[in-house]
């Protein structure tokens, strides 16, 4: 979905709810090699968190009970493996789920390295079709935020029937407080190559509000050297404890556990993040 830059100006500043900007992003064959920089970039929670969080969770995940060896683990977005191969060492048999091609392939040449046997599947996670096959169905860094409610709600249907009777789905979801406290994108800039183009483009970033919806558009259109403007857009539904809760329980789970990082960070209102364990009912 390309546009001229005369396109762009009859087009409402400000998008409809969930309005889909570029299909391509995380699959997209340049972005998704900035995207898999980015998951192992030790400076910055960009795409992935850091190692030493992700360690202190998959060792909080286990020390409270939640996963167990032997479990069968669903690892829905699993990008590059780093949840999925920690997992994997502790005795779990996983399967991961990611769109991203380039994230697959690096995740199995990991594992091939390493001698750890995990099922590395390259789809669209609303493309599952387990039955009863998990006891675990984890999926790390707000994944769930990115949809409109009607596509959550489809995807946890899938997951409900993923999971085993009284399997147990971990996830995490960024709250209002967190997109308060970022504040709105609005800048421009020039660059000479970097996460969008290999080459020189232009970046308009602009964030767009919805208040009524608890939800948060960050927009980039990308214009090109040959004036070729592509849209990229990201939205972000928020959620609060009450929320995600009636959201769960309409979805046939029940909160079991909730906490503000899923290191086991304990809960209180106000916080950035917010960690679920879901009981399948
Ligand atoms: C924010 S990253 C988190 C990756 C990983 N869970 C972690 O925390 O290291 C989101 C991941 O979800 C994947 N993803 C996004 N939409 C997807 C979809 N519809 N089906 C499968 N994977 C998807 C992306 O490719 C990306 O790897």
């Amino acid at each position: 979905m390309s546009y001229n830059l005369s396109a762009i100006f009859s087009q409402p500043l400000k998008p409809p709810l969930f309005e889909p900007g570029e299909p391509r992003f995380w699959d997209d064959p340049y972005i998704s090699k900035s995207i898999l920089k980015a998951h192992l970039d030790q400076n910055h929670d960009g795409a992935s968190r850091r190692n030493d969080e992700i360690e202190k969770t998959v060792r909080y995940l286990i020390t409270s009970g939640l996963l167990k060896t032997g479990d069968r683990i669903l690892d829905l977005g699993c990008g590059p493996g780093l949840y999925s191969s920690r997992l994997c060492i502790e005795g779990m048999k996983v399967t991961g789920i990611d769109l991203s091609l380039r994230s697959i392939d690096y995740a199995r040449v990991q594992a091939e390295k390493d001698g750890h046997n995990i099922d590395y599947v390259c789809a669209d996670f609303f493309d599952i079709n387990y039955e009863g096959n998990f006891d675990a169905v984890l999926q790390v860094y707000g994944e769930i935020c990115t949809f409109s409610e009607e596509k959550r709600d489809v995807l946890l249907s899938l997951i409900h029937r993923a999971l085993k009777d009284n399997g147990i789905f971990i996830f995490d979801v960024s709250t209002r407080e967190l997109h308060t406290r970022e504040g709105l994108k609005n800048r421009w800039y020039l660059s000479e190559g970097g996460f969008w183009r290999p080459g020189r483009h232009l970046v308009l970033e602009e964030g767009f509000d919805y208040p009524e919806n608890d939800t948060w558009l960050n927009q980039y259109i990308i214009v090109d050297e040959d004036e070729t403007v592509k849209v990229y857009r990201l939205w972000l539904h928020d959620y609060s404890f009450e929320t995600i809760s009636t959201t769960l329980e309409k979805s046939g789970f029940k909160v079991e556990q909730a906490w503000n990082s899923l290191s086991g960070e304990l809960y209180r209102k106000g916080g950035d993040w917010i960690a679920i364990a879901a009981r399948k009912v």
